[in-house]
């Protein structure tokens, strides 16, 4: 697949029908390429990873390796239904790698976010590269490269903007030398989604949220502790359940929680509790570039807040975040 650039008449992929003859082509495609080899692709469970696993199952079955590698840095349940998902349901060859120790320890007292960025980034290659070796016969790694990737790629090429660092395994060890397969490099993300739905997979798999590579690293702000990661873990995953229930999980374009390291006093059975903060950050955007602030409805905040602080461990106080991007970034770190 040596072409990376779009045809200007390529129909734009936004029906069932459309995406069908897609995953046909491509199908036959992947089959030409790969023949009887294996393919490795690491699976994040982002929506770009996934479609690209569930479209190689359907190519080749078992000759596709997945490995999910849970950094420890996953939302609820996040890495629980990658294994569903794929290993129950759509019977793929997956191997799920548990490497939480590995990164906590390595970021333990690291309280600078691109050091933590790095850390993650660097260690999830070594993860990936060590499962690698593990295995025989692979000649192929498949990637969830999409359209927008390389349109960045271009300009960053010709000097115009610098790429931002992103988490995918770009970098692996020269040891490691494999002939990539990107069967969806020419498609926009909602191609990708109406793909997706097409081959099956869950519409909450399908329309996730954008979730960074480094995780709930870079909201776990500071020096990142089990017990503060645990305490925005159940947060974020109350936020995120409300969401759904409200209505609010489709409409807004990205929503999390944020903890940073500050304690404040609170009083919890008539007695004295220090607890964290969890801020809410709900934003809208077209590009990432800019973003407004959704107008959560006071009933769903007031229900979280309830929730959080009855509910989670260590969190005393639930705020919200009205910062625009600009000023703020949307992620705190
Ligand atoms: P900011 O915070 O720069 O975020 O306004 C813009 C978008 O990028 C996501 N983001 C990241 N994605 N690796 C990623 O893969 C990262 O290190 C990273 N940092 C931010 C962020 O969630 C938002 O969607």
């Amino acid at each position: 697949m040596s072409n990376s650039v779009r045809p200007e008449n390529m129909e734009r992929i936004t029906t069932p029908e459309l995406a069908a003859k897609f995953i046909e082509e491509q199908i036959a495609e992947i089959k030409k390429q790969v023949g009887e080899k294996k393919v490795l692709l690491a699976l994040s469970g982002g929506v770009d990873s996934s479609v690209v696993a569930a479209l190689l199952i359907k190519a080749i079955g078992k000759q596709l390796v997945c490995v999910h590698v849970n950094h420890g840095l996953m939302r609820k349940n996040e890495s629980e239904n990658v294994i569903e998902v794929f290993r129950n349901q759509l019977d793929a060859n997956l191997i799920y790698v548990d490497a939480t120790d590995r990164f906590l320890d390595l970021l333990a007292g690291v309280s600078e976010p691109e050091r933590k960025r790095k850390i993650i980034g660097k260690e999830f290659i070594e993860v990936f590269a060590d499962e690698t070796r593990k295995l025989e016969g692979v000649e192929f790694l498949a990637q969830g490269t999409i359209y927008p990737d390389i349109l960045e790629s271009i300009k960053a090429a010709e000097g115009k903007k610098a790429v931002k660092s992103h988490h995918n395994v770009g970098g692996l060890p020269e040891d490691l030398n494999f002939e990539l397969v990107e069967p969806i490099k020419l498609l926009f993300k909602d191609e990708v989604r109406v793909v997706g739905e097409a081959l099956g997979l869950p519409h909450g798999m399908v329309y996730r949220q954008p979730f960074p590579g480094p995780g709930l690293g870079v909201r776990c702000l500071g020096a990142i502790t089990r017990d503060r990661l645990a305490a925005l873990r159940e947060a974020d995953a109350i936020l995120r359940e409300e969401f759904a229930n409200n209505g609010l999980a489709e409409k807004v374009w990205q929503y999390f929680i944020v903890v940073p390291d500050i304690k404040s006093v609170g009083v919890k059975d008539e007695s004295r509790y220090e607890g964290w903060p969890a801020i809410i950050r709900a934003v809208n955007t077209k590009d990432a570039m800019s973003a407004t602030i959704e107008e959560i409805p006071y009933a769903v905040l007031h229900k979280v807040t309830d929730r959080i602080t009855h509910e989670v461990e260590g969190i005393n106080r639930v705020l919200y975040d009205l910062t625009p991007k600009p000023i703020g970034t949307i992620e705190w770190e």
